[in-house]
């Protein structure tokens, strides 16, 4: 892993979250992996900025407004295991940490760490959130993606270092 000037980095948009998934941590104090699919890499503000789109229902969502930044972690096959366990439990009554084995560093810009071992981590600090509004959905079938009404809150993290392997740094 090297640090990596966000302009440099390759991948491909839309399958490194919706089929590689990654692990979103949020917290300082008792930090805390979260799996996640949905969210986007771009620019605003003149920014690299990562959003991640967390539901109120979720522990991460507390951390988030105690600790406004967060690392987003893409892992290599051996380790993507953890990604079932950290997507179904909460870590409002468990240590995913350790019921996954996974383990964590300290990042260089922000006081989340970020997972040992990913292939691909992102430092982020939150420059802004966003409440979903379901009145301004237009595709009707968005709301069936809400039966308990928790809609997402958009977390805009500006992008503060990169850290990724030779699989992300290939230019
Ligand atoms: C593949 C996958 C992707 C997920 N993506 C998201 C997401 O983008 N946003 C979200 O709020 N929850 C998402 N979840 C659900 C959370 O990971 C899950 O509810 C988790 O247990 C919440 O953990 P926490 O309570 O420790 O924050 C996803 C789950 C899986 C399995």
């Amino acid at each position: 892993m090297k640090r990596l000037d966000p302009a440099k980095l390759t991948l491909r948009p839309f399958e490194i979250l919706d089929v590689e998934w990654a692990l979103l941590v949020a917290g300082s104090e008792r930090p805390n992996p979260m799996t996640v699919s949905w969210g986007g890499l771009g620019t605003l503000w003149n920014r690299p900025v990562a959003t991640v789109y967390v539901r109120p229902t979720r522990h991460t969502f507390s951390l988030l407004a105690e600790e406004p930044s967060f690392t987003l972690n893409f892992l290599p096959e051996p380790l993507r295991g953890a990604l079932d366990l950290c997507g179904s439990r909460s870590g409002r009554d468990l240590d995913k940490w350790k019921a996954t084995g996974l383990g964590r560093e300290a990042s260089a810009t922000v006081p989340v760490p970020r997972v040992a071992g990913a292939d691909l981590s992102l430092e982020c600090r939150v420059l802004a959130t966003v409440d979903l509004d379901p009145a301004r959905f237009l595709d009707p079938e968005i709301h069936g993606l809400y039966p308990a009404r928790d809609y997402h809150r958009a977390f805009l993290g500006e992008v503060l270092a990169v850290w990724a392997s030779e699989r992300f740094a290939g230019r």
